[in-house]
């Protein structure tokens, strides 16, 4: 039980980096857009297809080694109250990565105001998962 708990633990750090790499990523794609000439959004657009995979692969794998490191690994009862931040951050997050890759698409398309949209969810999603990793950290650290 030990060896599993500590491999989900892996795991959960692992899809944390490709998480929040990818989250980077789709902001870098989201300053870059607007300075390059049309002929280049097709290549990000691709870039950004490639990037909303990976941060969703993370998002489910960071669900599921939760999930299965909060049955397995006896917190409850007697969990935190950061724990429910986390969990509250967490679902701003998913909602801010849905948001801000249906915005990113429309602005590849040359909708300006939906690129200030999806700007605007990526800060939110940045904002998200800072407080998710403090509240991670006062929860179990
Ligand atoms: C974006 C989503 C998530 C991020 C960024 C995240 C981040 C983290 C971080 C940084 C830690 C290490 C804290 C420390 O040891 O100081 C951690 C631990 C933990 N997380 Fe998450 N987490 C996420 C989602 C979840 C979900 C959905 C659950 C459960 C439903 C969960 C359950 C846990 C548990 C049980 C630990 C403690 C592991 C241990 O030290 O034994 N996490 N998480």
């Amino acid at each position: 039980m030990v060896f599993f708990l500590g491999l989900l633990k892996v795991v959960h750090f692992f899809a944390l980096f490709l998480g929040g790499g990818s989250a980077f990523g789709m902001a870098v794609i989201g300053m870059t857009a607007p300075t390059v000439s049309t002929e280049h959004h097709q290549t990000l657009a691709a870039m950004a297809k490639k990037f909303k995979i990976i941060s969703h692969t993370a998002i489910g794998l960071l669900l599921l080694s939760g999930l299965l490191m909060v049955i397995f690994g006896g917190y409850f009862p007697g969990v935190s109250a950061w724990f429910w931040v986390k969990m509250l951050a967490l679902a701003v997050l998913i909602f801010g990565i849905i948001q801000a890759g249906k915005f990113a698409a429309i602005a590849l398309e040359g909708d300006a105001a939906a690129g200030a949209r999806a700007e605007m969810f990526g800060k939110m999603n940045i904002a998200a998962l800072v407080v998710i990793l403090i509240a991670a950290v006062l929860a179990f650290g």
